[in-house]
Formats: C-alpha cells, sequence, structure tokens
C-alpha cells in the first residue's frame, strides 16, 4: 500500500479513538445533567467510534501494513448548554467526512482501487453519521425548553442499543 494512504489511515485510525473520548465525554456532561438517556445514546455512539477504529485497524492488518497508535487529544469538556454537545457532534461529524473524503482523494490518485472500495462503507456511514447528528440538533432546539418534552426526548435515547456495524460482525 502506498505510504501516504498507509500514513491517512493510521492518522484516521486516531482521529475515531478521539471521536471516541469526544463522545464518552458527552456521555459524561449528560449523566452529570441528569440526562442519563443522552448519555447512553453517546455511550453507544463512542463505542461506534471505536469500532470504526478497528475497521481501519484491521485493514491495515489486512494490507500487511503496520498500525501505528498515537496518543489521543483531550476532548473540550465544558458546555453552556444541552444544546451545546450536540452541535459539536454535527460539527465534527462533517469534520470526520472532510477527513474520509482527503483518504478518499488520496486512494483515487494512487489508483488504489481496493481503498477506495473499502472507504466506500465509510462514505454511507458519514450520511447517517451527520443525519443522526443533525436530528438530534433540530429536535433539541424543537423540544428542549419544555421539561415534558426533554423527559420524552431523554427517554427515546435512552432506548437507543448498541448494534455491531456490518464490516465487524463478519468476524
Ligand atoms: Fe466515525 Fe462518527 O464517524
Amino acid at each position: 500500500m502506498n505510504d501516504t494512504i498507509t500514513k491517512l489511515i493510521n492518522e484516521q485510525i486516531n482521529a475515531e479513538l478521539y471521536s471516541a473520548y469526544l463522545y464518552l465525554a458527552f456521555a459524561d456532561y449528560y449523566e452529570e445533567e441528569g440526562l442519563s438517556g443522552y448519555a447512553n445514546y453517546f455511550e453507544i455512539q463512542a463505542a461506534e467510534e471505536r469500532d470504526h477504529a478497528l475497521i481501519f485497524r484491521n485493514y491495515l492488518h489486512e494490507n500487511g501494513e503496520r498500525v501505528h497508535l498515537a496518543s489521543i487529544a483531550q476532548p473540550d469538556v465544558s458546555f453552556s448548554s444541552f444544546l451545546e454537545p450536540l452541535e459539536k457532534a454535527l460539527e465534527h461529524e462533517r469534520y470526520v467526512t472532510s477527513l474520509i473524503n482527503g483518504i478518499y482523494d488520496a486512494a483515487n490518485e494512487a489508483r488504489d482501487y481496493r481503498t477506495m472500495n473499502f472507504l466506500n462503507w465509510f462514505v454511507d456511514e458519514q450520511l447517517e453519521e451527520e443525519d443522526n447528528a443533525d436530528t438530534m440538533v433540530t429536535r433539541m432546539k424543537l423540544f428542549g425548553s419544555d421539561a415534558k418534552a426533554l423527559y420524552d426526548l431523554d427517554n427515546e435515547c435512552a432506548a437507543r442499543v448498541y448494534t455491531t456495524p456490518s464490516p465487524l460482525a463478519g468476524e
């Protein structure tokens, strides 16, 4: 595999693990604020991000490339409203999409069709990630100021369950 692609995928492993760390920090915030449903939602989100890192890691191993685990940055954990982490999640997912697109561009340039094919799952996943994050923001904006509605939203988030992403489920 091209050195640039290997380096970008190693950086993506770090970005996905940082995403897990960030969402765990969001879960901690909501737990402390008494919204344990939102905490559950972000705990599951953190597990999915760890899975994304594993999928990239496995891909490097499959291709006989070296995995390099770098340090994970400390996430910012100060929030001024229930809405703020949700807006940060949406912004973060858009950033992650730009990273995936960057690897795709590099793979295209290197005529690395295997990596492009591998990344297609992530291209679809990012659409879902952004859509979910956007829905979370919209709902909080619409209903978050009403205590009963917020209680219902929190209960909906409490119902979210973890499912193994398909690239890992087959192993
Ligand atoms: Fe790994 Fe939320 O994208």
